[in-house]
């Protein structure tokens, strides 16, 4: 039967071991990196969701920026997503538009945010960052999704994000290479201007060049 048994997707797998963790915070195990010698001073909930450190940089930023409109590509069982949202909260406006590709996913991120009080501030779409349609400008734009498809989302969502705004791009560890060499060549391309913050999977804080003043 095991030999037969179909494979669990990575996404249900880790899903699974989360509700197993029950919220408990782990030392960060993604291994090191010549930029990230000491992933273990990171803290994370699994292996999906960003690092806390990096949640917890999200929420200050949505304070700091104060941004109408939030677009967060993956939202995994939606930890960033309410990060995003108690910012909001806090700012008293706003709202984060979060798109999850994976149904049995989606459905669990749905029963969380329902549960969290914060569901005013979130509109959870079961679509994918490829097709999903936003109305008007977007102020702030995490990256999060599959890792091969980031530099089309960006790319896509690009003419509709804020010359102010800011894009996060996740995942961006020299050791993840793809979307680290997606940033370079956005970058490259003169499209973004980034800054790549050595955490344990790598965060890219970037700006769009067009119209900036
Ligand atoms: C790294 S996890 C997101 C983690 C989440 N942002 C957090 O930090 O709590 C990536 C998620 O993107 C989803 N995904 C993959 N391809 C997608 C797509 N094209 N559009 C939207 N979501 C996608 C996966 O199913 C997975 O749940």
């Amino acid at each position: 039967m095991g030999l037969f048994r179909k494979k669990l997707k990575q996404e249900h797998k880790v899903m699974l071991q989360a509700e197993r963790a029950g919220g408990a915070l782990l030392p960060e195990y993604h291994r090191a990196t010549e930029e990230c010698p000491h992933p273990e001073r990171w803290h994370m909930y699994d292996s999906m969701t960003a690092e806390a450190e990096v949640l917890e940089f999200i929420q200050t930023l949505v304070t700091t920026i104060k941004p109408e409109m939030v677009v967060e590509t993956g939202s995994f069982l939606g930890a960033s997503t309410l990060w995003i949202a108690k910012g909001l909260k806090a700012n008293g406006f706003g709202k984060v538009v979060s798109c999850e590709f994976d149904p049995v996913v989606f459905a669990k991120a749905k029963e969380r945010i329902e549960a969290s009080g914060l569901k005013e501030w979130i509109e959870l779409r079961n679509e994918s960052s490829l097709e999903m349609k936003i109305e008007g400008t977007i102020d702030l734009f995490f990256s999060d999704s599959d890792t091969p498809i980031r530099a089309s989302e960006i790319r896509r969502f690009l003419p509709q994000i804020s010359s102010n705004g800011v894009i996060l791009i996740h995942d961006a560890s020299s050791h993840m290479k793809v979307v680290r060499q997606a940033a370079f060549e956005l970058e490259a391309e003169g499209l973004l201007s980034c800054v790549f913050l050595p955490t344990p999977r790598g965060l890219v804080v970037a700006q769009k060049r067009e119209g900036r003043r």
